[in-house]
């Protein structure tokens, strides 16, 4: 039993943590966690003779990170990871191996295919059917293009694709949900929490002089603050910090918590904090 969703490592499509806990005495520990997630599709081990030297590796598909994935796991711990078929850019649903011993993929999108894995080159007749490398539009988007070539996109993987740092949203959005009881340097003057100022240069609980609470002020749950603890902490500061003095409703809305997020990430520590 690995206790999902009472104990779990995942954030939502949000940024929010799933669980206030991660490990629990009555379910087995992953062995692997990638936070935020890459959604897997499945996951195989390979136990096949034509990849001699991948025997015993374990493959996920991934449909967010766009990537077949490769693990060895060694005394219970991944000591090499390996991403493959990353220039394909398709959100790959599924690996088996084959009777033959080859892997399979299987890709997700209206023009989805299913691929063969193999040692060596192709031979010259086959090479039309060699799977080619997808292009990056020249300055196009990505997205549009995305939905051109009929790969369905998540929302949450759309709005990162498409977000767009735009200064005069960020502060505005700052200053409805957030000058309240943060300064960030001379921007704002919120007095109820710490100042902001290059809050992600820094590790958690640390402005000197501001009284934190036990749970920010813990050296064994301090984080260095970046993007992805940034954005977690403020969309749900309670589920990411139990305990903690910030009392603010959940934010669900991703392109609100990427502007904020990116914001603070440009200020730069310096201007006295209080
Ligand atoms: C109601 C007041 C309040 C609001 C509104 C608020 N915060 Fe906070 N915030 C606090 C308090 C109090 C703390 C200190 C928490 C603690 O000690 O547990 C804090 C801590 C933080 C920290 C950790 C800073 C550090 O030095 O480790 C960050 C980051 C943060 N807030 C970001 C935000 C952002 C971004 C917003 C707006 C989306 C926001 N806060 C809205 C009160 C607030």
């Amino acid at each position: 039993n690995y206790g999902w969703p009472l104990v779990s490592w995942g954030f939502d499509y949000s940024g929010r943590a799933m669980s206030d806990m991660q490990d629990g005495p009555d379910f087995v520990d992953p062995v692997a966690v990638w936070s935020p997630s890459r959604a897997p599709g499945d996951l195989m081990e390979y136990s096949g003779d034509r990849f001699p030297q991948w025997r015993g590796d374990f493959f996920a598909s991934e449909l967010m990170g766009h990537v077949l994935r490769r693990l060895r796991v060694q005394d219970g711990k991944v000591v090499q990871e390996e991403a493959l078929l990353t220039d394909l850019r398709e959100r790959i649903r599924s690996a088996a191996m084959g009777p033959d011993g080859y892997i399979y993929v299987i890709t997700d999108s209206a023009k989805g295919r299913l691929l063969r894995l193999r040692p060596g080159k192709p031979d010259k007749a086959e090479s039309g059917r060699v799977a080619k490398p997808y292009a990056l539009p020249s300055g196009g988007n990505m997205v549009e293009d995305f939905a051109r070539r009929g790969v369905y996109q998540e929302k949450y993987t759309q709005v990162l694709f498409a977000f767009k740092y735009d200064e005069a949203k960020a502060k505005a959005l700052f200053g409805q949900n957030c000058s309240s009881c943060h300064s960030a340097g001379s921007f704002t003057t919120g007095e109820i929490g710490p100042d902001l100022n290059g809050v992600a240069k820094r590790r958690s609980g640390s402005l000197p002089g501001f009284a934190y609470s036990a749970a920010l002020r813990d050296s064994k749950t301090a984080v260095q603050w970046d993007h992805d603890s940034l954005v977690a902490f403020i969309s749900n500061p309670q589920s990411y910090y139990p305990g903690t003095k910030m009392m603010t409703a959940p934010i669900d809305d991703l392109e609100t918590l990427l502007q904020i997020t990116a914001f603070l990430e440009k200020t730069e520590p310096g201007k006295a904090g209080r």
